[in-house]
């Protein structure tokens, strides 16, 4: 084998390392279009193709100064050909704003038969030609999720060992067609779970995740990370201080994740918009030598604000674009360790 040859390497390290530049990070939109239906229900809109243009048309049209602190954004496949009211494609839209495209290439879960009730995901398939489609459309990188969720019995060898190989084959599939994989490994903040049993699992299925990356010669240089963060299940009574979050994540992350790997974009998975920013904070402030860039990739940490103030209405786009700057700033704080409320 042979990695990549060099300009590509090149090229896939320059991505990863723009994306996590300081003080910025990524702002994820890859709802499915079943995700967003239920958004879009919650402000008494239909799921039409128009709607979901319309809902993201406010968030890409929002002031260039965005820019400061989202470098890059996560696209679902309909928003990479969708355009503007006035017929500019977003995606340049977003290029103009030197924001850099990326897309979401996995298609979701479907049961892991003779596990303990849990998933794997699917896309491989024609991963290639997808990725040669999108890649030609302008996006530079990509993204796939792996749920595991924490249960007396689970996540099971089964579903880790699925988990890493599903994900080590997508990220090799991605540095093929010339993108940027960000790999997803996401221990569901679900359950009753304490923060010691939440650092174990994490650490063992990162480290899973990086051996199969190493047996399938990915180019860690050209990679980054999207994890959890370690913290006690939603339903736990024990809960957690920041520094105690802050410092079982940045511990999990020193035990597995090698240096070569340029950033770690945090996944929210539920938390609310400021726990969100308090933690990465916390995080960007734990005394320790870490060697990569530590920032976000939210999803519904980004938008809940925007949803609650647009409500589906027009006259509130201008403001809701404003809860957008907010949050992103926050964010670009937090990813410093600079975050003051
Ligand atoms: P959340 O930040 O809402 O968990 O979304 C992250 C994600 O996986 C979408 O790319």
């Amino acid at each position: 084998f042979s990695y990549p040859d060099f300009e590509l390497q090149q090229k896939l390290s320059a991505t990863a390392k723009a994306i996590v530049a300081p003080g910025k990070g990524i702002l994820a939109v890859d709802e499915s279009n079943e995700g967003i239906g239920k958004l879009l229900a919650s402000v008494g809109l239909d799921n039409t193709e128009n709607n979901r243009r319309k809902y993201r048309q406010l968030l890409f049209t929002t002031d260039n100064i965005v820019s400061e602190n989202i470098s890059a954004v996560i696209l679902f496949d309909e928003t990479v050909y969708q355009k503007t009211d006035e017929g500019t494609l977003f995606m340049d839209v977003l290029k103009r704003k030197n924001i850099i495209p990326g897309i979401k290439v996995d298609k979701d879960v479907v049961p892991l038969f003779m596990s303990e009730d849990e998933f794997t995901t699917q896309g491989l398939g024609d991963l290639a030609k997808r990725c040669a489609e999108y890649k030609n459309r302008g996006c530079k990188f990509a993204k796939w999720r792996c749920p595991l969720k924490i249960g007396e019995r689970t996540p099971s060898v089964l579903a880790i060992q699925d988990t890493a190989n599903v994900l080590a084959r997508y990220a090799s599939v991605c540095q093929s067609q010339g993108l940027v994989p960000i790999v997803e490994p996401d221990v569901l903040i679900d359950g009753d779970h304490d923060i010691e049993r939440a650092q174990k699992v994490t650490e063992v299925v990162l480290a899973a995740v990086y051996k199969a990356l190493n047996d399938h010669h990915v180019f860690l240089e050209g990679t980054l990370l999207k994890p959890n963060m370690v913290t006690p299940g939603q339903q736990c009574s024990k809960r957690s201080s920041l520094g105690e979050i802050a410092s079982a994540t940045v511990t999990v992350l020193l035990r597995t994740v090698p240096a070569a790997v340029p950033g770690i974009a945090f996944l929210s998975g539920g938390q609310s918009e400021e726990d969100a920013t308090l933690n990465l904070n916390a995080i960007n402030q734990v005394d320790m030598k870490i060697p990569w860039a530590l920032t976000f990739s939210y999803g519904r940490a980004l938008q809940a604000s925007v949803w609650k103030t647009w409500a589906g209405v027009d006259a509130n786009v201008k403001m809701a674009q404003q809860e957008l700057l907010k949050r992103a700033k926050a964010n670009g704080f937090a990813s410093l360790g600079k975050y003051k409320i």
